[in-house]
């Protein structure tokens, strides 16, 4: 959640304007922000104030996402608990000229950790400013690995402050199998970066002070 820590709040004034009727009637069709089970996944959608989320769970492990000036929102289908596994999927995400990210996005606690593989993502790199930890072999894609810190945040036990760790993929792409031990031990490895207690994990879309769209399914 929120993990465009550098931006400025641009668009804010833009996004109050946009309350049409026909975004409303959208946003009915889609559920509440939450958590809960669809078609024996886990999924998970959060937003802070601001925009409008459609966001609908789909066939087996699919959803479907149109979201409207927000001001920050990630959601997404997977496992809870969310241990090591291979994490194939594939869908359309054409997000490339605003702020977004596609990640397998998850958490764990003891120590309370965020992290991310992005696999895709919009005009803002999440590595910006970040310092290299290593690189990563996965699936013909090299990652670099990052860590940030992030204090007095929103997370899954309330606000609180911790680590996020990255793994950006050079070369984006929407679909393919992210093997997450993978991921998981060269962190550890290379940067000396510790998980806890797997939370959940997520094929996650975000917005960040942007509107777009996204249909991901991960496969079981
Ligand atoms: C994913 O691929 C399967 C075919 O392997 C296809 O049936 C399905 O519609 C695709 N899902 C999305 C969200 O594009």
């Amino acid at each position: 959640m929120v993990s465009f820590t550098t931006l400025v709040a641009a668009v804010a004034a833009a996004a109050t304007s946009v309350t049409a009727n026909p975004i409303e009637q959208m946003r009915a069709r889609g559920i509440q922000p939450g958590q809960g089970t669809h078609n024996g996944f886990f999924y998970s959608y959060w937003k802070d104030n601001g925009g409008t989320v459609d966001y609908n769970n789909g066939e087996r492990g699919s959803y479907n996402v149109r979201w409207t000036n927000v001001n920050n929102w990630v959601g997404g289908k997977g496992w809870k608990p969310g241990p090591p596994r291979k994490v194939s999927y594939n869908g359309t995400w054409a997000n490339h000229n605003v702020n977004s990210y596609l990640a397998l996005y998850g958490w764990t606690t003891n120590p309370l950790v965020e992290y991310y593989i992005v696999e895709a993502y919009g005009t803002y790199n999440p590595s910006s400013g970040a310092q290299r930890l290593g690189t990563i072999e996965d699936d013909g894609g090299v990652y670099d690995i990052y860590k940030t810190r992030r204090v007095n945040q929103p997370s899954i036990v309330g606000t609180a402050s911790f680590d996020q760790y990255w793994s950006v993929r050079r070369v984006k792409r929407v679909g393919g199998t992210i093997d997450t031990q993978k991921h998981f031990d060269e962190w550890k490895r290379q940067g000396n970066l510790q998980l806890g207690a797997w939370d959940y994990m997520i094929m996650a879309s975000e917005g960040y002070q942007s509107s777009g769209s996204a249909t991901i399914e991960v496969k079981a």
